[in-house]
């Protein structure tokens, strides 16, 4: 009898979506990422994981950005010993055992309540590793983080889910409380009306899941963020269109991606962008 998961809310249940994709992805005999810890983690819940209908398309893209947030974290840990991460809406993702910065690196996993407590329940404790059971549209969500180190936060899969209003505030949070560092998010560029609309149409469950809490239909300038924000200065926009690992995506996936690259809509659709404040 795997670990019940009754009571989580329609958005603290979309990090079911994203690490059965990488669970999935760690099966394949190539992985893009080879999160075997996600399998494991899966292997421990009480839930219907095939009944979402994860299309191989959203394991590359779920596989491929993991990746890319792993590297740039890995990267800012190799400039500072002593850095803070902090990975905000976490859900189940195990990226402190990918990355497995040494023991000067703190690393604070924030998310609601409901899925918090299954995190602290299926994934090893360390003690490095910190969970923050909060909201980030409520202003104390820092507080118990040191601000003084070097500060490397991520957010994958995240501000599709929150408004506007509350991701300028979450931009402007992070300036008040800690005193340097980078964020680094995924981001699917500007999500017209007709793709929300097809998104709510598709039958897979994960599309109904998804679109029932799309939050944020984002914007096209990387450069947008920057006026909610003055202290948050773009230093990186990178497609996953050119990552090398698209050359694992299988038949027609890896072609679309390829050819993705040559429209600006293409590029956006699947980017990484990163901030230094
Ligand atoms: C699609 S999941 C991604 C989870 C994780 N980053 C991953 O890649 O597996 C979105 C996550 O954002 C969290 N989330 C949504 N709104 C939030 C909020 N206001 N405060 C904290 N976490 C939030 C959800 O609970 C969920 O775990």
């Amino acid at each position: 009898m795997g670990i019940a998961t009754t009571g989580l809310s329609p958005v603290e249940q979309t990090a079911f979506l994203t690490v059965y994709a990488r669970a999935l992805d760690s099966r394949w005999p190539k992985p893009i990422l080879g999160d075997t810890l996600a399998d494991e983690v899966v292997g421990k819940i009480d839930y219907d994981f095939a009944g979402l209908g994860v299309q191989t398309s959203v394991v590359c893209q779920t596989a491929l950005r993991a990746k890319m947030l792993d590297d740039r974290v890995r990267d800012f840990v190799r400039r500072h010993t002593d850095a803070v991460v902090v990975d905000l809406g976490a859900g189940l993702d195990s990226g402190y055992y990918r990355v497995a910065p040494p023991p000067t690196v703190d690393w604070y996993s924030v998310d609601l309540p409901g899925i918090a407590a299954v995190r602290d329940e299926v994934l090893p404790a360390a003690p490095q590793s910190h969970t923050v059971a909060a909201s980030l549209t409520d202003r104390g969500w820092p507080d118990g983080i040191p601000a003084d180190r070097p500060t490397m936060l991520i957010a994958d899969g995240l501000f599709a889910f929150l408004t506007e209003p509350a991701i300028v505030g979450i931009f402007r949070r992070i300036t008040e409380h800690f005193a340097s560092g980078e964020l680094a998010f995924n981001d699917y560029g500007r999500i017209g009306w007709v793709s929300r609309v097809a998104i709510k149409l598709y039958p897979q469950k994960m599309f109904k899941d998804v679109g029932s809490q799309f939050g944020y239909p984002g914007f096209k300038d990387a450069h947008y963020p920057e006026t909610w924000n003055p202290r948050m200065r773009l230093i990186e926009e990178a497609s996953l269109t050119y990552a090398p690992e698209v050359d694992l995506f299988p038949g027609w996936i890896r072609v679309m991606s390829k050819m993705a690259r040559y429209s600006k809509t293409g590029r956006r659709k699947a980017r990484i962008l990163r901030y230094a404040f």
